[in-house]
């Protein structure tokens, strides 16, 4: 850990790369002036849907989140990053875990901590919406498992 650099209340999962990574802007708050939950569960739609569109080789939609918890509130001015790793792969669906970190600057430092998470159903489609089966990967495909 850097001397301008420190996790707080979670460690930021400096081994992984995040899929999508934004610093929230004013222009995404709620009444309440903190970040609006449906802007991060898009966030983190994009990122689920990287990961699965990489696997899947092709077109995704999103059928289903499974599960959603917001720990914690986003700030104006947080780096939010998104990491997403496949957790499970069907025949035609891919079963990704989103995990949120916000970083926020303070005297100084960049201080983390976990603010969302959710489990996302993709499935691949064909050029007419339909479920389209899934190639074979290997279980170490790419670094999303
Ligand atoms: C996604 C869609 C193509 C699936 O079509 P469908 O005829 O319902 O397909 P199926 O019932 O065969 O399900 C396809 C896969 O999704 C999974 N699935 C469907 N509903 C699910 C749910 N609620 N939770 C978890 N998995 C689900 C099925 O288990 C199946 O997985 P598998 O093939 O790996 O076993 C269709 O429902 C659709 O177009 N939905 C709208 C998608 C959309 O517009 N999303 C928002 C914008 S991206």
């Amino acid at each position: 850990m850097s001397a301008v650099e420190q996790d707080g209340l979670d460690s930021f999962p400096r081994d992984r790369q995040p899929t999508v990574r934004i610093l929230a802007m004013p222009a995404h708050t709620n009444p309440s002036g903190k970040i609006f939950g449906g802007w991060i569960m898009a966030q983190m739609d994009v990122a689920g849907g990287i990961v699965a569109l990489e696997y899947a080789g092709g077109p995704v939609v999103t059928v289903a989140v499974t599960s959603m918890k917001f720990h914690r509130p986003v700030n104006v001015g947080d780096l939010v990053s998104c990491f997403a790793r496949i957790q499970k792969v069907g025949s035609t669906s891919i079963t990704v875990k989103v995990e949120v970190f916000a970083q926020r600057a303070h005297d100084g430092t960049l201080q983390s901590a976990k603010v969302t998470e959710a489990v996302i159903v993709y499935v691949a489609v064909n050029s007419d919406g339909a479920p389209r089966k899934l190639p074979e990967r290997e279980p170490d495909f790419g670094q999303y498992w």
